[in-house]
């Protein structure tokens, strides 16, 4: 492997030649940057496997850093490096998608596992091929047949698709792959929750801002148009979308064209447009809730999910799939499933479709002993919402801990609770569990390493 790459990002010169040499002694190559601007340059140009950003910085706040790597950057781990004894600070960088924090004064050995732990995370090529296989809409059906060769064809333009298809078909997955087959593979493919966006903030997050355009705009922001330039921007639960954004995002798409919440000048992007809902785009424009012209904008191609329920002959097929890469996920066997599972999941209607079948799967593998998977190893629930997963309620100590209880333990604790509570909600799938928590699967696994739990 190549030495892996860091970018240090602290405005105080002595720590950032602390982090400097501490990471270089450990074979790592270092980039560092005193501010926001000169980090979001190196991250524009240059491809990491690691940073670290101070809190406070003199032209922003790390935690905009954590959040745009969060989201154009899925795959580099990100920590923060909080003030002294800040619980909230630390919370706060996890929430917006810090895979770790270290408090200051920092602590070298802490410092070094953590490191470690994020390079561990590098993914070695085998993952990459994994991440390949996960790109392949699997069926047989005479449904999926025609879905692949309609994906292949619209590759190839650039007109907008809109994809339809209840919770868990494989929207977002139909959507990477049109991206993938297309001449824009090269380029990046940004997925956006546009429901995951507070409201107020939708418009500066999709077509960016400049600074002090309001309170708190205190950097310019490039925003999600202009990180998809050249590649395709996926705008997932659209029906979302509060109408003023609408109004805008029509214009943008009319003209090519954005204009920063601020700006005086409009810049011109080159995206192509997926979008999605499991909602019926149709009847929330009958309702108003979605605006008619923007509607007919972006839905010029529809690209339909079928429900795993109108194809059951592609069950076994998946379920095949799915064990055998869980199974090498976990560096387990690969296990059989039984005659009786089989007959247990063709007959389950699925209301949760492909993901539902593939929780299923992961939890009956975690559970099941021996290499064959039987009937009573297969939880299926009738009542499984899969779709409104219910919040969880997290519990924090009511008193400030007892002093001899360090942060960093009671930290720990808290997300100790906070994660276990999710899994066994999700019934110990580990992928609707990172979903829940909002944090991205690596970083699920990373912190369940952490805390020792199996
Ligand atoms: N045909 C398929 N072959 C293989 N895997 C699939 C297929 N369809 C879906 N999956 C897998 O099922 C899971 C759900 O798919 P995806 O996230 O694309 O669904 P979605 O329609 O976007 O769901 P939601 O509406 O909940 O966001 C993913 O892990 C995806 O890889
Ligand atoms: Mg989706």
């Amino acid at each position: 492997m190549t030495p892996a790459r860091a970018l240090l990002v602290d405005d105080e010169q002595d720590i950032l030649e602390l982090l400097r040499i501490t990471l270089s002694r450990m074979g790592i190559d270092c980039r560092t940057a005193p501010d926001l601007t000169a980090a979001r340059r190196f991250l524009a140009t240059e491809t990491f496997d690691l940073c670290l950003t101070d809190m406070r910085l003199p032209d922003g706040d790390g935690i905009d850093l954590v959040r745009q790597i969060a989201s154009q950057f899925p795959q580099l781990p990100v920590a923060m490096i909080t003030a002294h004894g800040s619980m909230d600070s630390a919370v706060a960088a996890m929430k917006a998608g810090a895979f770790d924090f270290v408090s200051k004064p920092v602590d070298l050995q802490v410092l070094r596992r953590l490191v470690e732990a994020a390079l561990r995370l590098r993914a070695p090529l085998v993952e990459q091929g994994v991440t390949q296989e996960r790109s392949v809409l699997l069926g047989d059906s005479p449904a999926m047949v025609e879905l692949r060769r309609l994906i292949a064809k619209l590759a190839r333009n650039q007109a907008p698709v809109y994809v339809s298809g209840e919770s868990g078909t494989g929207k977002e997955l139909a959507a990477r792959l049109i991206h993938l087959l297309g001449p824009r593979a090269n380029a990046p493919f940004v997925p956006v929750n546009c429901g995951a966006i507070p409201p107020d903030l939708v418009e500066s997050e999709l077509f960016g801002h400049r600074k002090g355009a309001f309170t708190g705009a205190i950097a310019d922001n490039p925003g999600l148009f202009k990180a998809a330039d050249g590649g395709t921007l996926f705008l997932d639960e659209v029906a979302e979308l509060p109408l003023p954004a609408q109004v805008k995002l029509l214009r943008v798409l009319q003209e090519k064209k954005v204009r920063p919440v601020g700006g005086q000048r409009e810049v011109p992007i080159d995206v192509r447009l997926i979008s999605a809902t499991h909602r019926d785009l149709a009847a929330e424009v009958i309702n108003s809730r979605f605006r008619k012209d923007l509607f007919y904008r972006i839905n010029v191609i529809e690209l339909r999910l079928p429900p795993l329920r109108e194809r059951g002959g592609d069950i076994p097929l998946l379920a095949e799939h799915f064990l055998t890469r869980i199974a090498r996920q976990n560096g387990q066997a690969i296990p059989r499933l039984s005659a009786s599972a089989l007959a247990a999941i063709t007959r389950h209607a699925f209301p949760g479709n492909v993901r539902e079948l593939e929780n299923v799967l992961e939890r009956a593998l975690a559970l099941a002993e021996g290499d064959t998977l039987e009937a009573r190893d297969i939880y299926l629930s009738e009542t499984l919402a899969c779709e409104t997963a219910p919040p969880i309620a997290c519990s924090w100590p009511e008193e400030p801990t007892v002093p001899t209880v360090s942060l960093e333990d009671s930290l720990g604790e808290i997300q100790r609770q906070v994660i276990l509570r999710a899994l066994e909600e999700n019934h110990w799938n580990r992928t609707a569990a990172a979903r829940h928590l909002g944090m991205s699967l690596r970083a699920l696994r990373y912190r369940l390493t952490k805390l020792g739990i199996e």
